[in-house]
């Protein structure tokens, strides 16, 4: 496995591939990265994954500076799964101030964009950026960041970027806590309430596999449930799993997705529905 810091090496690195599959990440693997990685295994003879905290991607009031930075471990846990690590320092990613960006659509003000100005935007544009350098025939994305993976879907169809896009499942603790690195942020108080976004995400999802469809009143129950329980909700939200706009009641293929914070923690989750 090679660790490669700089564009000129990683260009050299990759000219000679033609079957890529790549896993971009901002580092401090966990399980959920790493069954990315190997399902990145089944579908490329070259597996590269980058580790990049992308400051464009972060608010004023966001966790950039305290986002955890763990390189060393990082390699540890991608040894004989991955065969290139691409870990540029922020100043070989933007070396000069980034004043090119993508554009978004409506979507990406909705759901989490509406409470995180600016994030889809710095994301889907270093994702951009990212695709380029590395070329690969397949990128791989966890379904946990669902509105993300939805945005990165649309923008690769509409660039007609040559690379296919395929999103993991989400990989969850034993108490059904959708892996994050922000879960270390949690006291273990918070950590043993935590557990209740998912499982108040699966009676939504219930009520639905019962036939009922009243999302509003579903949302504002769920949105209720947690606040009761002291989280600050953001928002829980039922839409069509496919471009995530509000779904028709006929509408077979819904997800279920929600933000809320528990203490300084942010944390989302979502689950697909299929009826
Ligand atoms: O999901 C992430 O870790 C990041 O948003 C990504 C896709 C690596 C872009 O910085």
């Amino acid at each position: 496995m090679q660790v490669i810091h700089s564009v000129v090496e990683l260009r050299a690195r990759l000219a000679r591939e033609s079957n890529i599959a790549f896993v971009p990440t901002m580092g401090n693997l966990h399980a959920g990265h790493v069954a990315l990685v190997e399902q990145a295994r089944q579908q490329g003879t070259c597996v590269v994954v980058s580790i990049f905290v992308n400051p464009l991607q972060f608010g004023p009031n966001e966790d950039f500076d305290k986002y955890p930075r763990t390189l060393e471990a990082d390699c540890a846990k991608l040894l004989g799964l991955a065969d290139v690590v691409f870990a540029p320092a922020v100043d070989e990613m933007y070396p000069e101030p980034q004043s090119f960006y993508v554009e978004l659509p409506p979507i990406a003000s909705e759901l989490c964009g509406a409470h995180r100005p600016g994030h889809f935007r710095g994301m889907a544009t270093v994702v951009l950026k990212l695709l380029n350098l590395v070329q690969p025939q397949v990128a791989l994305f966890g379904k946990k960041d669902y509105q993300q993976l939805a945005i990165i879907r649309q923008m690769v169809m509409q660039f007609n970027l040559p690379v296919a896009i395929v999103g993991g499942e989400t990989v969850r603790a034993e108490d059904g806590l959708a892996l994050s690195s922000r879960n270390q942020y949690l006291t273990p108080a918070e950590r043993t309430e935590a557990a209740q976004l998912h499982l108040i995400l699966g009676k939504v999802s219930e009520s639905l596999a019962n036939g009922s469809r009243d999302f509003d009143v579903l949302e504002k129950v769920a949105e209720a449930a947690l606040a009761k329980r002291g989280w600050r909700v953001e928002y829980v939200s039922i839409r069509s799993q496919h471009g995530l706009g509000k779904p028709q009641v006929s509408e077979r293929k819904l997800v279920v997705l929600a933000a809320a914070r528990l203490g300084v923690t942010r944390l989302i989750d979502n689950l697909e529905v299929c009826l």
